[in-house]
């Protein structure tokens, strides 16, 4: 089969397409045929860096990725041939709390990813693809989605009525307005383009600001909804935005702490605010399998489609990485399987 891994050579790292031996299922297992994988964020970290735990080059990168059953190992009773399945971004995490070793198992980091023809997968880290997406909408799903997912509902406990405040247009905040949107929120939506701002409102955004013409967004957010704040704060930002978004955030309402788009330093904020004003912060790393399966549920009840900016051929994935890595994308970036 042909695989995408991470090759580092004289120090460089980067993408290189080669044929690998096609995987077998054993025991327990399912052979997917991918049909579609989506960019994240921590993609384009993990081929710039070799992170801690991650597998040395050459390792599959990609969390995300949807396809067909196309075999099963003994004993498999959750899939059968035919079935169209999405893999589960942390392979062990079922249910329930988290627990630090399934670090050790996460898709395209610890383990290979998604960006080959074929993977596979014990049969508890599939989830079935909800029947009106397609392959390249269902492998949006893995990380971005799951963790807007735990992020506004298995954690915030969101509630119709509620406000929402999302940094930027990129996949989990995109994910995190049609999602809050659905539930009956009011969602604040922030960007660098009044392009894309424009196109967030037609997605029911209740109101926008631009973080580059308006660099005090807070104090905006703080003026739209009358000196209140939001309830929740997807927060993907990190070190650059979080003082920002302490002051945005109404009285006992929840910081939900997701990104690094600014980098992984310590903010330079006083953390007073927090208590202050008696605000919750979460930390949250993407979701359980039951998580996924609570979103395909919400995504089926309510016909959501994922917002996909672009979608590129398998034989292109360093120009789809490249075009995530620009920021000019609003969603998703999908790439595409025969
Ligand atoms: N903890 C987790 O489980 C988890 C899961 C998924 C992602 N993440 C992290 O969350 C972050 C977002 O991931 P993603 O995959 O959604 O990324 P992405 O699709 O690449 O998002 C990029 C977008 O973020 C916005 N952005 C960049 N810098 C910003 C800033 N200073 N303030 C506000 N918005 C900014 C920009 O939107 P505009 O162009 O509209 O300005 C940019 O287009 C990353 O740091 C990623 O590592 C964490």
């Amino acid at each position: 089969m042909n695989a995408w891994t991470i090759q580092e050579t004289e120090g460089h790292r980067h993408l290189q397409r080669s044929a690998q031996p096609s995987p077998v299922p054993t025991t327990g297992e399912v052979l997917v045929r991918v049909r579609a994988v989506s960019l994240n964020y921590r993609d384009f970290i993990n081929l710039d860096k070799q992170r801690p735990g991650n597998l040395p080059p050459p390792l599959i990168p990609c969390s995300d990725g949807a396809g067909e059953v196309v075999a099963v190992g003994d004993g498999v009773a959750r899939f059968r041939i035919g079935d169209r399945v999405a893999g589960i971004f942390f392979r062990d995490w079922i249910a329930g709390r988290f627990d630090l070793r399934y670090h050790q198992a996460a898709l395209g980091g610890s383990l290979h990813g998604m960006l080959a023809e074929f993977t596979t997968l014990p049969e508890h880290a599939l989830v079935s693809v909800p029947a009106h997406l397609s392959y390249e909408e269902a492998a949006t799903l893995p990380c971005a989605a799951v963790t807007a997912w735990q992020a506004l509902f298995t954690r915030g406990g969101l509630v119709p009525g509620a406000s929402v405040l999302v940094l930027g247009t990129g996949g989990v905040s995109t994910f995190a307005l049609q999602l809050a949107k659905a539930a009956g929120a009011h969602v604040f939506v922030t960007s660098s383009s009044d392009e894309k701002l424009a196109r967030a409102t037609t997605l029911g955004a209740t109101a926008t600001v631009n973080y580059i013409t308006h660099p005090e967004w807070d104090q905006e957010i703080w003026r739209l909804t009358e000196k209140r704040g939001v309830d929740h704060v997807i927060e993907v930002g990190g070190p650059g935005t979080l003082p920002r978004s302490m002051n945005a955030v109404a009285a006992g309402g929840q910081i939900a702490l997701i990104g690094v788009l600014t980098g992984f330093a310590a903010p330079d904020a006083s953390l007073f605010p927090l208590m202050a004003r008696n605000i919750r912060m979460d930390g949250i790393y993407v979701g359980s399998r039951a998580d996924f399966e609570a979103l395909n549920t919400f995504l089926s009840a309510h016909q959501i489609h994922p917002i996909i900016d672009a979608v590129f051929p398998f034989s292109e994935a360093p120009a789809a990485c490249e075009h995530l890595r620009s920021a000019a994308h609003f969603g998703k970036v999908v790439i595409s399987l025969p």
